[in-house]
């Protein structure tokens, strides 16, 4: 694998991160934007407020993010405060070659450290890929809903993926 790091995002790479997310918005069934948001919403999910949201970066040898992955509010309101949900997506370059198994991990651990009980996921179906990484972080499918996306004039199905973080030790190796 060509040489891949992880570190917490800057504001330098917003724009690389609006980029990956902006081609999945218009190209796939990834997420159920249907509409880029603007450089202030990364720049909102930077500053993150509460102490279990985080933005990080998976850089290539020139220190140019390749991918990010962040977590944010799951619900609202103020029980939901100790779970977080999950994102993660990779520039088209360099999907399939163990970058998601790097980047996820770091988000997950960074996420156990900071007081996240546990890490919800939602993963539009098929997406074959995102599954398979969520499995191999830890996750467990809890259901899938039917149709509950419509996007290209198709009709979308969601699951939910969990991992409890509440018992990850420092430095645990998550992959496994
Ligand atoms: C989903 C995504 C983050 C996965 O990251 P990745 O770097 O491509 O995945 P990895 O190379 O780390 O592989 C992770 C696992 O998924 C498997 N995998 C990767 N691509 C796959 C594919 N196209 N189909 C099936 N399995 C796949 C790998 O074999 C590996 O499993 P294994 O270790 O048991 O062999 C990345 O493909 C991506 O950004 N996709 C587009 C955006 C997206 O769908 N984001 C998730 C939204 S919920």
């Amino acid at each position: 694998m060509p040489d891949y790091r992880t570190r917490s995002a800057t504001v330098r790479d917003l724009p690389r991160i609006s980029a990956i997310y902006s081609h999945a918005v218009e190209h796939s069934l990834a997420t159920f934007d249907l509409e880029p948001p603007d450089l202030d919403y990364w720049q909102t999910r930077l500053d993150g407020q509460h102490p279990g949201d985080h933005l990080i970066v998976a850089v290539n040898d020139d220190d140019d993010a390749v991918g990010y992955a962040y977590s944010w509010s799951f619900r609202p309101r103020p029980a939901y405060d100790y779970t977080r949900e999950t994102s993660i997506y990779l520039d088209g370059s360099v999907r399939g070659q163990g970058v998601g198994l790097m980047l996820y991990p770091a988000l997950l651990q960074t996420m156990a450290v900071s007081g996240v009980h546990t890490a919800i996921a939602a993963v539009s179906l098929p997406n074959a890929a995102s599954e398979r990484l969520h499995v191999r972080c830890g996750f467990q499918k809890v259901g899938e809903f039917r149709e509950v996306g419509n996007k290209f004039d198709q009709w979308i199905d969601m699951a939910f993926y969990q991992r409890m973080l509440v018992n990850m030790p420092t430095g645990e190796a998550v992959v496994g």
